[in-house]
Order: C-alpha cells, then structure tokens, then sequence
C-alpha cells in the first residue's frame, strides 16, 4: 500500500505492561562502548545468549554468551551471515537473542566496509528458530519493528537512546516469544 491510499492501523493487543525509557547518549560506531547502552543490554539478559552482530564490545553476564560477527577480523565464535546463522547453531538452544546490525546502508559503508544484513526478515526467521520459547529478541536500530507480529511475540519495551544530535537516535525493543521460558526470570529494575 503507498503512502496516499487509505490508512489501515494494525490492532495490536497485550501492550498494556509495555515500558518505554528515554536516554542520552553518545555512542561510537560500536554502540555498546556507551556505558548506558551496554547496562541497558546487559540488564536484560537472560538465559543463553546469542549475541548476533557481535562487533567489538564484550558483554558481561552470568550465562553463556555465544558471540558472532561476519567479519572474521572480530574477537568471535562464529563468523557467519545472521541470514545463515541458523545452520550453524541448535535450534530453540538460546535464551536471548541480541541483535545490533549496520542499521543502514550508509552506516554499512562508512563504519563496517559495507558488511550489511541482506535480507532482515530471513534474519529474524532464524533468530526464531534459535530462541527457546519464552526467549527474549533485543534489537537496536532506526526503527521498532522488532520481531514479525504474525510470529506471535509480544512487545515489552521500547528505549530511545538520543544521541544528542550526533546522529539520528537510536531505537532499542525488547520482545518476548510465547511460551514459558525455563531460564531464571531476570526482568527490568
Ligand atoms: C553496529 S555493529 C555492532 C556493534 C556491537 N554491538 C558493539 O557494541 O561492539 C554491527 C556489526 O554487524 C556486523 N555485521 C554486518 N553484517 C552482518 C551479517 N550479515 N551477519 C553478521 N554480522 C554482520 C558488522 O561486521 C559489525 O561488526
């Protein structure tokens, strides 16, 4: 549908308990060298984690954290495309999923030699795959869109990180996969 045709407004139920948060930052191409940025993640971990555009930074956290990059110059387990990630990796074995790609074609080029994520709805099919029921799908980028509603995930945050106007601000959610997680619930203080 373009922009001019008829407005039609996705009902999306279940957000009553949806917490937002706005915060100033001012990240450098690897976002989560900001120390606000990185305690926000690292809040939110919970379980086995899968932390998908790996970059540079080292997350802290009492579980596991499986660490990818496709560029194989990053300190990483796995150097694969998130759009194949599922080949690699057991299916339902991961508690969370963090994914913090190029969040643009001009970023791609100016800061990760034009390394991009193809295809992000292949890329999320996997990350699907890959959670555990109950998992949780932390995204960053320009935009919420988070996990395909017709996947049945619920919306439980939503964070603006202003970035003082270095940039244009980024966007963090975090969305849960129906079912009971087994992973000791750890939820936001
Ligand atoms: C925004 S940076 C991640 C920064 C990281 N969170 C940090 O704080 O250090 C994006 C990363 O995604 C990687 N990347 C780009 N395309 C990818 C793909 N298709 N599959 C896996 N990694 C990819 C880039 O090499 C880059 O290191």
């Amino acid at each position: 549908m373009g922009a001019l045709d008829d407005a039609a407004d996705a009902e999306r139920d279940g957000y009553d308990d949806l917490q937002m948060s706005y915060h100033a930052v001012q990240p450098n191409r690897w976002t989560f060298r900001s120390d606000k940025i990185r305690r926000w993640v690292e809040e939110r971990l919970q379980g086995r984690v899968l932390n998908a555009c790996a970059g540079r930074t080292k997350l802290v956290h009492d579980g596991e954290i499986v660490r990818n990059d496709i560029d194989e110059d990053r300190d990483a387990d796995l150097h694969v495309d998130v759009c194949e990630i599922g080949d690699e990796l057991e299916a339902g074995s991961f508690d969370t999923v963090v994914y913090d790609p190029p969040f643009s074609q001009y970023q791609s080029n100016r800061s990760y030699e034009g390394r991009e994520v193809g295809d992000d709805a292949l890329a999320k099919r996997q990350f699907d795959d890959l959670l555990a029921p109950g998992g949780r799908f932390i995204q960053f980028g320009f935009t919420t869109t988070g996990m395909p509603m017709s996947l049945g995930y619920e919306r439980r945050e939503v964070a603006v990180f202003n970035t003082l106007g270095r940039m244009n601000d980024y966007l963090a959610v975090v969305d849960e996969k129906p079912g009971e997680s087994a992973a000791e619930p750890r939820w936001f203080k």
